[in-house]
Formats: C-alpha cells, sequence, structure tokens
C-alpha cells in the first residue's frame, strides 16, 4: 500500500524513458512530438533538462505544480536537485500562484545525451493522510493507556484489600474493563465504516420495530433520569437500509441526546420528502452545543465538556454503563458521519446553548421509493 506511489512514479519515470529513448539522437524537443504527448498524458509532471540545465521540455503538469511561467528560470530546489547526484528530494513546499500550498515531489532520471528527466508528483494528499494515520494512532494509543493504567492501578490495590473496599475496587476495575471493550468495539465500527472493502448491506426495516428495539435498549437509560422523557415517533412504515448502520446511528445520536439532557425529553421521529428523502431527527432540549466545539464534533477521539448534568447518574445502563466514567470516547458521531456518507445521507445539527440539540439524518430517495 506504501508503495504505490512510488510505484507511479517509477512507471512514469520508465514510460518516459522509453519515449524520451526515440529522441535520444535529436537535440531539440519538437512542440507536437511523440515525447511532449506523452508528457502531457500523464498527471505527474515532466521535465526534460538539456545538458545546459535549462528545460527543453515542460508538460502542462509540471507547469501547474511549479507554477512556472515562460520565462522563468527553474525554482531553485530544482536546480539543486539537478546539482546533486541523481536521486530524489522533496521540494516543500512549492506554493502555486493562486492556488493552494502544495507539497511536491521531485525525482530525476539520468538521460542519453547528458539530458534529465524530472518527473514531479504532489503528494500533499499523502502526506496529509499520513498525518492523520500518525494522529489516530497516537491518539488510540493515549486514550487506550489511561484506562489500562486504571485497572492495574484498581488490581495493585485490590490485592490485600478485603470487604466492601474490596468489591469497590473490583467493580471500580470492571467498568474500567468494559469501558475498554466499549472503545474496542468503537474502533473497530470506526474501522469498519471508514474500510472500502466493507459492504453496507441494506434490506426492508420496519421503522416501528426498529424504533421498539431502541426503545427497549435506551428506555433504562432514560429511566435513571425521571425528569427526561423518551420519545419515538414514526410517519414512515418501512424503507430500505443497512439495518446494523441504521442503528448504530440512531442510538449514538440517541445516546448523546440522553447524555445532554438533564431536564425535558429526547425525542426522536421520521418526516418523508416530497422527493422520497427520508430524515430521521433526534431532538432533545439539552445544555445544547457551543459554538466553539460545533465544528470539531464528527473528529475522532474529539469530547466536548462533559455534560452539565452528570453521566454517572446514566451510568448504568447501555453504552454509559460499559463507560463507567463521566465521559465516553469521542469516537460516536465520527464512525455516524462515516456510515451516514457511507448510505449517501447527509448529517447536520442546529443547536442552542441551554436549549437543546437537533440532529437530522437525511437519507436518499432510492428509486423513488423511500430509501
Ligand atoms: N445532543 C448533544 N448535546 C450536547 N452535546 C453533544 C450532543 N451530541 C454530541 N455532543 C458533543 O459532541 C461531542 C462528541 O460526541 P461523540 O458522540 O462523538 O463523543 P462522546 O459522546 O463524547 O463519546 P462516545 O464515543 O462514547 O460517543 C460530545 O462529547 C459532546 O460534547
Ligand atoms: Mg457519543
Amino acid at each position: 500500500m506504501f508503495l504505490h506511489p512510488f510505484l507511479v512514479c517509477l512507471v512514469a519515470l520508465a514510460f518516459v524513458a522509453v519515449v524520451f529513448w526515440g529522441h535520444r539522437k535529436r537535440s531539440k524537443i519538437e512542440p507536437g512530438s511523440a515525447l511532449k504527448q506523452a508528457a502531457e498524458q500523464l498527471e505527474e509532471g515532466v521535465l526534460v533538462i538539456g545538458v545546459d540545465g535549462a528545460p527543453q521540455l515542460m508538460s502542462g503538469p509540471a507547469r501547474r505544480l511549479l507554477g512556472w511561467r515562460d520565462g522563468e528560470g527553474l525554482p531553485n530546489p530544482l536546480r539543486r536537485l539537478l546539482d546533486s547526484p541523481t536521486g530524489s528530494l522533496t521540494l516543500k513546499p512549492v506554493v502555486l500562484p493562486g492556488a493552494n500550498d502544495q507539497v511536491v515531489e521531485a525525482s530525476v532520471l539520468p538521460a542519453r545525451s547528458g539530458r534529465r528527466i524530472i518527473i514531479l508528483r504532489d503528494i500533499g494528499e499523502t502526506m496529509a493522510l499520513d498525518a492523520t494515520r500518525r494522529d489516530f494512532v497516537a491518539n488510540t494509543s493515549h486514550e487506550l493507556r489511561t484506562p489500562i493504567a486504571a485497572i492495574s492501578g484498581l488490581l495493585d490495590l485490590l490485592e490485600g484489600a478485603e470487604g466492601d473496599y474490596a468489591a469497590d475496587l473490583l467493580a471500580r476495575a470492571q467498568r474500567r474493563a468494559a469501558a475498554l471493550g466499549q472503545m474496542v468495539e468503537d474502533l473497530l465500527s470506526l474501522a469498519r465504516a471508514e474500510s472500502p472493502d466493507w459492504a453496507l448491506r441494506p434490506e426492508a426495516i420496519n421503522v416501528s420495530a426498529l424504533f421498539e428495539q431502541l426503545n427497549d435498549r435506551f428506555s433504562p437509560l432514560a429511566d435513571k433520569n425521571p425528569k427526561t422523557a423518551l420519545g419515538f415517533e414514526s410517519t414512515v412504515d418501512e424503507l430500505e437500509a443497512d439495518p446494523s448502520a441504521l442503528e448504530t446511528v440512531l442510538a449514538n445520536l440517541i445516546d448523546n441526546a440522553l447524555t445532554h439532557t438533564e431536564e425535558g425529553s429526547v425525542q426522536v421521529s421520521t418526516s418523508l420528502a416530497e422527493d422520497g428523502t427520508l430524515s430521521f431527527w433526534v431532538k432533545d432540549t439539552g445544555s445544547g452545543i457551543s459554538s466553539e466545539i460545533a465544528p470539531r464534533i464528527y473528529e475522532r477521539f474529539f469530547r466536548g465538556d462533559c455534560c452539565s448534568f452528570s453521566q454517572h447518574s446514566l451510568s448504568q445502563g447501555d453504552k454509559s454503563e460499559s463507560r463507567g466514567a463521566s465521559t465516553g470516547t469521542g469516537l460516536g458521531l465520527s464512525i455516524v458521519n462515516h456510515l451516514v456518507s457511507r448510505m449517501r445521507g447527509r448529517i447536520g445539527f442546529n443547536s442552542t446553548e441551554g436549549e437543546g440539540t437537533t440532529f437530522q439524518v437525511e437519507l436518499p430517495p432510492q428509486g423513488g421509493k423511500t430509501l
């Protein structure tokens, strides 16, 4: 997987080198030559540098990547690359006029008659992906380390403890272990939702049955707080979607709504637009989402300041039971976001601090009928 970009670069170099072979005898490269045409077909930028160090050919993509205009000399990093023995160099960053910053990787290959071929590749996206991967591993390790340290501390204390104190320590260690298990489950769900190999399995879903299932699952959690009512109302009979994905989406939204609603209600409902677009609504009268954290709530591991009223009060039910701690893992909405886009849907929310939040999940119409 990591080799892929290098292989692409190598193939591009080989391709250009083969075409270039036919031109080795000519000192000038004709504007309509096969080499020029071949270079224009490549996504990578191609430059052919003559013995005098001046470019004899610069493909369109190369010009765009370097922001090069006629009459300009080669950028300094490229000159340095040509002065150095054959190899590759990462130019960081090459700024294109009017475009965003780009990170361009340049590789050089010697050619006949003292010429050199330079291949340029935009590696900005690859680098951003690498950075995301690194962050994810770092965050995951950190998040896993915390409960593991807590469990090991509790087990140390348990050694030699007796009676109620020992029972309390044991219960706390068990809750931490369950929270750890939940986190691993969440990570697996996220990895599945992100994986292109994981296919959704849409089937007919009876919405009332789904709501009953969710009600059974969440009413014990809601009942822990007598000041909050949980309700479901559907105007749609049936839809076609992956049942497990849809349930995960709604369960996470309901879990969040209950977690952040001290008093009032959490209402789950549906609506059907004329074009067949089906929306699920999860509306709560809770703490709301502040404008500072609103742009970040779908990020992996992001947790806002938890709860005007503590999750401790709900800590016996559902996901919160296994967490046992006062916060979740911050993966819920990230999973939801991925699943909704895999279902070709959209998610959005409206929130007013102190008044509550409404999440809307919109699923596209399917062949004229409800998705
Ligand atoms: N209905 C809501 N009301 C208020 N804040 C919310 C609501 N839904 C989400 N949030 C905020 O968004 C943050 C991210 O939510 P997310 O579901 O991703 O993580 P989490 O609930 O903290 O943990 P978990 O991984 O267990 O779901 C929450 O920590 C919370 O601050
Ligand atoms: Mg959550």
